[in-house]
């Protein structure tokens, strides 16, 4: 697709809701990270006389979005989309669930062989920056330990955890790690405990499918709520804008808390998976 005026309505989304992706092909663009990338932005929605924009995506697409915001005058709705769901201003990002569905179902199978071989995996899970994918992923799929960016992985106490769980009967373990964990990823910290113990060790690093697939009913029921919101909030006269769902209400914010807030993970989840792993 190049530049081309498509126009759109009802009808062009219907058979959607249970494909993953994006059906207008967007993508991040590093063209637009520069300033000659933003004017052509501007004189784009100069030309075409558009009222309104609504941005989906991540941290990155909802900066871009506040930055276009402040030099056109066109209104700018962001809503949050990204598995990361690592978005200030909202309690869950669309795409979210969906991935913990996927990584939990992969872990589900990987531990049959698990358990039946008597190993111990590390399955890595996306997330650069931020453990929220990890932490879900691993209460939800029953792992041992989980290792997040937001916290120092220490090799020993990750050793003697695992020695623990034997010492009550485990003849296996899942250990979920965040891909943007400090001390490397699956692959680099499944090498440092082979090293120093004789378990039977494999890796499994899950990739690009967990941004994929059938969304779940949870997305599909949030990503229709945000973006009825988000047209509500259009046609309501709203300019800059971050549309979110906050303690189970749709909420609005300034559109920069969507990448100045470092949201916390939840304390409560994090207490939780240590007790769940001992
Ligand atoms: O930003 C979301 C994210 O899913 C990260 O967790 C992951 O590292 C990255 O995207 C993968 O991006 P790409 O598709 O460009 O490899």
């Amino acid at each position: 697709m190049t530049g081309e005026c498509i126009p759109l309505d009802g009808k062009s989304v219907s058979g959607l809701i249970n494909r993953g992706g994006t059906f207008l092909h967007t993508a991040r663009a590093k063209e637009f990270e520069t300033t000659t990338g933003m004017r052509k932005a501007v004189r784009t929605l100069a030309h075409r006389r558009t009222d309104g924009l609504i941005v989906l995506g991540g941290n990155g697409s909802l900066k871009g979005a506040w930055e276009l915001a402040q030099k056109t005058p066109t209104a700018v709705i962001g809503i949050p989309k990204s598995i990361d769901n690592d978005i200030g201003g909202t309690d869950f990002s669309i795409g979210f669930d969906t991935a913990v569905n996927t990584a939990v179902e992969a872990i589900d199978k990987i531990r049959d062989t698990a358990t039946s071989h008597e190993r111990l995996f590390f399955v890595e899970v996306m997330g650069r920056k931020r453990g929220f994918l990890a932490l879900a992923t691993a209460i939800a799929g029953g792992a041992e330990a989980v290792l997040l960016p937001e916290i120092d992985t220490d090799i020993r106490s990750l050793c003697r955890l695992l020695e623990e769980g034997k010492k009550h009967g485990k003849s296996s373990s899942i250990v979920v790690v965040a891909e943007g964990d400090e001390a490397g990823g699956a692959l680099r910290i499944a090498n440092k405990i082979r090293k120093s113990t004789d378990y039977d060790v494999r890796v499994s690093i899950l990739g690009h499918q967990q941004r994929g697939g059938a969304p779940s009913a949870f997305d599909r029921i949030l990503a229709s709520q945000l973006g009825s919101a988000a047209v509500e909030a259009l046609i309501r006269g709203e300019r800059t804008k971050l549309v979110g769902i906050q303690g189970g209400k749709i909420s609005f914010s300034s559109l920069e808390v969507a990448w100045k807030i470092k949201k916390p993970l939840d304390p409560s989840l994090l207490r939780l998976s240590e007790i769940l792993s001992r």
